[in-house]
């Protein structure tokens, strides 16, 4: 099966600071793989090779089969490479399903010309997107008003209007209760296995790494040091010793 994200050689280097040595991974269609490692390990570093906002010194990055690396964010997303946005990404005055009404007509080529239009443009598609995330009760609502966890949410339904094969999403749970982060990785994992989209995220909290993820790749200072089933990784010396610790596992 050739994988949705297969990434080989890759290298990135800032000046003096190699953040990405040489390093080869993949990503199945239908599967959720955690990159971790500790702080500057370089996890953000190849989400951003990843999708085009940096461009390797070396190594190459192909979506199923085809050769990808240094195309532009642009390009790349239009090719079927999504990334979770920032909150500041969300227009805090426009309501929720105008936010993903936005995004549609954005992977449809149109929002620069009709901006204004949001209100009737894609409406029956943003109400499907949004009941997927949980959020059809509060499509009305100004985001302003929006709660950080449901925020999350709208990210990920804006993220999904591109209708993407892979999904990247770096510290998607960042700032969020157990349980709240418990409600958001299950609602990418479903849509992961629904969509068949690869989904690769960076996470620090470990509950949520082994209970979310299919496979677990781990990084410390530019390098994959392991990568395996969350069992195998768990019990991975080297990875105790750099990153778990006895307290995590
Ligand atoms: N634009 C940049 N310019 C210079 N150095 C950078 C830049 N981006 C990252 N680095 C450096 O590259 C290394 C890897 O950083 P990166 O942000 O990829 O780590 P990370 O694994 O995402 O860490 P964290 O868990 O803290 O988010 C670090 O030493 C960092 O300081
Ligand atoms: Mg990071």
């Amino acid at each position: 099966m050739t994988p949705a994200l297969d990434i080989l050689g890759l290298k990135k280097s800032f000046g003096g600071v190699a953040a990405v040595k040489g390093i080869d991974f993949n990503v199945n269609a239908g599967e959720a793989v955690a990159l971790i490692g500790p702080n500057g390990a370089g996890k953000t570093t190849c989400f951003n090779l990843i999708n085009g906002q940096l461009k390797p010194d070396a190594g190459s990055v192909s979506l199923f089969g085809e050769n990808i690396t240094s195309r532009s964010p642009e390009a790349l997303f239009r090719a079927g490479v999504a990334r979770t946005f920032q909150i500041t990404a969300t227009f805090a005055t426009m309501t929720v399903r105008e936010n993903v009404q936005l995004a549609l007509m954005s992977h449809n080529g149109s929002a620069t010309k009709v901006f204004c239009f949001a209100t009737s443009q894609h409406a029956a598609r943003a109400d499907v997107l949004l009941n997927d995330v949980g959020l059809q009760s509060q499509s009305s609502r100004p985001c302003a008003e929006l709660a950080y966890g449901d925020l999350k949410r709208l990210e990920l339904a804006v993220a999904l209007a591109n209708d993407p094969r892979l999904l990247l999403m770096d510290e998607p749970t960042a700032g969020m209760s157990p349980q709240e982060r418990d409600g958001l990785m299950q609602l990418a994992l479903t849509v992961c296995r629904e969509r068949k989209l690869a989904l690769l995220f960076t996470e620090h909290d470990m509950d949520v790494v082994f209970k979310f993820a299919d496979r677990i790749i781990v990084m410390n200072r530019g390098r994959l040091i392991a990568q395996g089933r969350p069992d195998e990784v768990r019990a991975n010396e080297e990875v105790r010793k750099v990153y778990l610790g006895s307290t995590h596992v």
